[in-house]
């Protein structure tokens, strides 16, 4: 029996265990013992069969002769993952893709691999007399990929058709990469192998940082001496900026002592392992009050944990475990921790608000903050995915205490 290429065999896997557990990362099921070039191929083909789901099996449905019989899931996912290699990575041999899938399905359900030989060379038949699926008529679920749940929360979020195109457009393009230097300059990363040989990442010089994230950063007013909490901070990264824009005493939390451990590391490389002006503490931050002094801090960041709805582009999977419901109990969450964050910031001091999402209702728990005439708002910035080309999605706000 001919061998099944590592890099579909892992590609198949991992998209099998990821659809039993789909709250779970795609990373934590793209581990073997392979080459880079190998893993890299699985790791785009796991990506796009993700990004491309609804398109792919909308496309192989109009193969199907039984269109109401489904496929038993092994037989769907080997087609998903050879149909996306078709219709998106033209590079590859036909015959490559072709002749693992039929080996994948001998393996996995051999009833089924004459089926699969006939409906890829179907495909192929179709895409060399001029087939081209992006030119069907489709639903916006269809050709974007995205759960009617999501695509309604979308549009009555936006109510404006160009911008719910430019979400979704955005959502499923490539990501792109940005570094950010300790002298707070920022570039895009066109290598990120390299980037991370690089002798400017192993010095700390450098780190990756998405533009979104920089301006959160950004907003934040720090001064040499000011004593900074970051209640939900790892990986560390909107910390670092902070460290590297004035000599600040940073106190670090988070909940996740998992998380934590990544921020120790990027804290390390970027230099600031033995900072005495630096601690980092496991917290739940809904019981920050009871931990630290009120009216200590001269900033207090809350980057709070959210659906991250405005980061779909990077973590593609997020979009097939979205919930409505999510939304309620993150504003929840997001309440009772400003409810705490709140009573920390000294007079004058600053409270720096920011979610990676643009729903409404996680961006609610600062209407404590605007009911409150103890508060003034300085800024607020929402920003929906793919402005400019360039922005994920978010929403921050910069309060100062009267
Ligand atoms: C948006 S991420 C923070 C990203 C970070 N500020 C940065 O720039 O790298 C939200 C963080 O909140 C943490 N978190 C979730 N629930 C928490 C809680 N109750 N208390 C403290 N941290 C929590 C998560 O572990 C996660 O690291």
């Amino acid at each position: 029996m001919a061998k099944v290429s590592p890099a579909r065999n892992l590609a198949y896997s991992a998209l099998s265990s990821w659809q039993k557990d789909k709250d779970s990362h795609l990373e934590q099921h793209l581990k073997g013992q392979l080459n880079s070039k190998d893993l890299d191929l699985a790791y785009t083909i796991c990506r796009g069969v993700l990004k491309e789901k609804t398109f792919l099996q909308k496309t192989l449905s109009r193969y199907l002769v039984k269109k109401s019989k489904k496929l038993p899931s092994e037989v769907e996912t080997i087609l998903l993952l050879s149909f996306y290699q078709r219709l998106f990575l033209k590079k590859i041999p036909r015959y490559a893709v072709v002749s693992d899938a039929v080996e994948l399905c001998k393996e996995k359900k051999p009833a089924f691999s004459n089926l699969v030989n006939a409906i890829l060379r179907n495909l192929d038949r179709d895409l060399e007399a001029g087939f081209d699926p992006q030119k069907e008529p489709m639903s916006l679920e269809e050709r974007y990929s995205h759960p009617k749940e999501l695509i309604d929360l979308i549009k009555e979020e936006t109510k404006d058709e160009a911008l719910i195109e430019q979400i979704l457009r955005w959502d499923n393009a490539k990501p792109k990469a940005f570094l950010r230097r300790k002298n707070g300059s920022h570039e895009e990363c066109l290598d990120v192998k390299a980037a991370l040989q690089s002798d400017d990442f192993k010095n700390g010089e450098i780190y990756f940082m998405q533009l979104w994230s920089q301006e959160v950063a950004n907003a934040a007013p720090v001064k040499d001496g000011d004593q900074v909490l970051d209640l939900c901070a790892a990986p560390g990264g909107k910390s670092l900026a902070l460290l590297d824009r004035a000599k600040i005493k940073l106190t670090a939390c988070d909940f996740s002592e998992s998380r934590l451990a990544q921020l120790k590391e990027n804290f390390a490389r970027m230099g600031y392992a033995t900072d005495p002006g630096i601690t980092i503490k496991q917290l739940d931050a809904r019981a920050a009050n009871q931990e630290f002094p009120p009216e200590f801090f001269d900033l207090v960041l809350l980057d709070a944990p959210c659906s991250s709805l405005g980061t779909i582009q990077r973590n593609p999977e997020l979009r097939w475990r979205f919930k409505l419901e999510q939304l309620a109990e993150y504003a929840a969450l997001q309440k009772s921790i400003l409810q705490a964050a709140k009573t920390l910031v000294a007079p004058q001091g600053y409270l720096l608000y920011a979610v990676c999402s643009f729903a409404k209702a996680e961006r609610e728990a600062t209407d404590l903050l605007r009911q409150d005439t103890s508060w003034t708002l300085v800024k607020e910035k929402l920003t929906y995915p793919g402005e400019q080309d360039l922005f994920d999605g978010g929403y921050y706000s910069l309060w100062q205490k009267n």
